[in-house]
């Protein structure tokens, strides 16, 4: 998950387990028994930096964590950390290793690898946000605090700026693919150095760049993973960078005539409710399906006199642009639209009068090596060179997945319906892409991937609706009816794959103040429509269609 792109989320879920039931039914590898176990554990643990052999790795250290251990993350580059927390809750008993690995004569990535007292034998990798450079340690707590040997890598660089790929395509190698790819490898050895025998499984889970990375080598190295989470993926990387950078040059800057305040967003967010709420014949400031409202804001078009709530025809045409599709040269699609519903988060970040920081860092440093390159100037040009040059194959848009396919692996693939960072509408198009490449019906592809919409999420976490669906360490619950991990994890280990996924709302977000209500979230192209009748906070009284 992101950090700019990631809302803060304050709930945090325990999954502490008490020492004494730990005792009762330790399971670590069958080193010894009884009262022995958590020494044993810990001796080897710190023994194991010593022992590894891992070619073109340096291991820096070992380190028992104990359940409950706040873990300071002040090594991590500050840039991380004035986003993500610089500390992590440790919820269960665990090993830390951490490491570098080179992955060429001028690159390499810091990785972890977080081993589990009471391992369930599976392996997961957790991914990356944005241009970044961050261990997803909150992700690492999640998946290790679950049993999962899981591994985290830095990326190819440290902190969220792009400016490590200047003059260095490695160092982009590692942000398109090899990061992951490497830290798999190595931290599957290092998982069988540790237990003493292999993984049983494998699993990916990540959102936002995160959810590209899951893509990437679902798409090019189908054998590491046998289920995997991607949410919000940033597919059409290239795309999406200069569909991102284009609503500057919209909007221009806070002086411009075409730029619309940030008090005048959620006039225009209600405006859209107005028109589109009711789609899914229920009204409670929920779009169940976005992809269906044509907005237009024309009624908000300031009368003879303009005021605050209103707008010029200047800020109309603004508005009208960001709800269409970005075309390129010779009008072909670059992106498809921003989807309507997304303009708490979008009007921020994206339309706040200033060029967007990511995309500014990839042009300059990662498509035209040019520290100097102006934002301001972004267009048609810039967009197909860099869906030409496409670094390491950044662009993540293979169509082609018969590799999970054959393997038996699965893709569980979620998409929050008020992102307002990176459109779920290319969710949609990958999935049509991928229908057309493999010549396969939604039934057909069911068979190995899904495609989630989730009503009310913001981007990878937040929003207005039922957007708790277990993707973080904030889980409402374990039951992978309501959890997209676990409900991969039964559908590569049981062979039953999710029909719905049911989010949960917290009362204020807030898990100790209880659930507001719960919703099912239908897969794709399915929508979620209410019957008509019944109690609309219960999924019962809205099916699928
Ligand atoms: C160990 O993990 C299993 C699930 O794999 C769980 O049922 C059990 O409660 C866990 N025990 C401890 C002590 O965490
Ligand atoms: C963890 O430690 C940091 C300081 O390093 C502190 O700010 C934070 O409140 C602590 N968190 C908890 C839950 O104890
Ligand atoms: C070690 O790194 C070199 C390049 O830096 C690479 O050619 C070699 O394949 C790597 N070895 C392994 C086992 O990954
Ligand atoms: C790094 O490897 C490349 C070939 O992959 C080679 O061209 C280059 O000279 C090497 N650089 C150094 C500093 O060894
Ligand atoms: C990058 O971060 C790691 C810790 O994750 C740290 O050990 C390393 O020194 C950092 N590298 C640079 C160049 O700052
Ligand atoms: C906005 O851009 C204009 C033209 O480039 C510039 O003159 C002005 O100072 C900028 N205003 C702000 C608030 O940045
Ligand atoms: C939106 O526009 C499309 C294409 O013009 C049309 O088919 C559809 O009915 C419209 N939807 C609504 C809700 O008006
Ligand atoms: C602002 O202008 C619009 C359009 O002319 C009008 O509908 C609205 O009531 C006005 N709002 C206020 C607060 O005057
Ligand atoms: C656009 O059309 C022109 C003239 O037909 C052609 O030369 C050019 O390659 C096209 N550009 C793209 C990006 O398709
Ligand atoms: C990316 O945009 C270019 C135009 O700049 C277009 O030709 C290409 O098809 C787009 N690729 C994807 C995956 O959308
Ligand atoms: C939820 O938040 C609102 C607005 O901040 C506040 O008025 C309300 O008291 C909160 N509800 C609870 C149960 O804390």
């Amino acid at each position: 998950m992101g950090t700019i792109l990631k809302p803060t989320v304050t709930m945090r879920f325990s999954l502490l387990v008490s020492a004494s039931v730990f005792f009762a039914s330790c399971v670590f590898a069958g080193r010894g028994d009884g009262q022995h176990h958590a020494d044993d554990f810990q001796s080897i643990c710190s023994s194991i930096a010593s022992k590894l052999k891992i070619a073109n790795a340096t291991v820096y250290f070992s380190q028992f964590m104990e359940a409950g251990t706040n873990l300071s993350l002040a090594d991590q580059d500050a840039s991380c950390g004035s986003n993500e927390q610089p500390f992590q809750i440790i919820s269960a008993d665990a090993c830390r290793v951490a490491l570098y690995v080179t992955t060429s004569n001028r690159s390499g990535i810091h990785m972890e690898a977080w081993l589990p007292k009471n391992w369930t034998g599976r392996f997961l990798s957790t991914g990356n946000g944005g241009l970044e450079g961050c261990i997803q340690y909150e992700d690492m707590a999640y998946a290790a605090g679950l049993g999962f040997a899981t591994v985290g890598a830095n990326n190819g660089h440290n902190g969220t700026s792009g400016e490590a790929f200047y003059n260095n395509p490695e160092i982009v190698a590692d942000f398109s693919y090899r990061s992951v790819r490497t830290g798999v490898i190595v931290g599957k050895q290092i998982s069988k150095a540790f237990y003493r025998k292999e993984h049983k499984k494998s699993y990916y889970l990540g959102c936002s760049t995160g959810g590209r990375e899951g893509f990437k080598q679902a798409q090019d190295a189908p054998e590491l993973f046998d289920g995997i989470v991607a949410g919000a993926p940033a597919l059409a990387f290239n795309n999406l960078t200069s569909w991102s950078g284009h609503f500057y040059t919209l909007t221009g800057n806070s002086s411009s005539p075409n730029f619309v305040p940030a008090n005048i967003w959620p006039v225009i967010h209600q405006d859209i409710l107005r028109q589109c709420d009711a789609l899914d014949h229920y009204v409670d400031g929920i779009l169940e399906d976005p992809s269906l409202c044509n907005y237009t804001s024309k009624e908000l078009l300031c009368g003879s006199t303009s005021n605050a709530t209103c707008l010029t025809p200047a800020q109309s045409l603004t508005v009208d642009k960001i709800f269409q599709p970005l075309k390129g040269l010779n009008g072909s699609l670059v992106y498809p639209r921003m989807q309507p519903g997304s303009e708490t988060l979008a009007s921020f970040l994206l339309y706040n009068g200033s060029p967007f920081p990511y995309t500014t860092d990839w042009f300059r440093y990662a498509i035209y090596n040019d520290p100097n390159w102006d934002p301001t100037t972004l267009n048609a040009h810039d967009y197909a060179n860099a869906a030409n040059i496409n670094p390491s194959n950044v662009e993540t848009w293979k169509g082609d997945l018969s590799g999970v396919k054959k393997r038996g692996a699965k893709i569980l693939h979620y998409h929050g319906l008020m992102d307002g960072s990176i459109s779920s509408e290319n969710s949609a198009r990958y999935y049509e892409h991928v229908s057309k490449t493999m010549n396969k019906s939604p039934n057909e592809l069911d068979s190995f991937y899904r495609y989630f919409r989730i009503s009310g999420l913001s981007h990878c976490v937040g929003g207005d609706g039922a957007w708790n669906i277990g993707q973080n360490i904030g889980a409402a619950s374990l039951d992978p009816q309501q959890n997209v991990l676990m409900a991969v994890v039964k559908w590569v280990e049981e062979g039953v794959a999710p029909d719905t996924i049911t989010g949960t709302k917290f009362v204020n977000d807030t898990q100790s103040l209880g659930v507001a209500y719960q919703r099912n979230h239908c897969r794709y192209p399915k929508r979620n429509v209410y019957r008509g009748v019944g109690d609309a906070t219960k999924p019962g009284s809205w099916k699928c269609v």
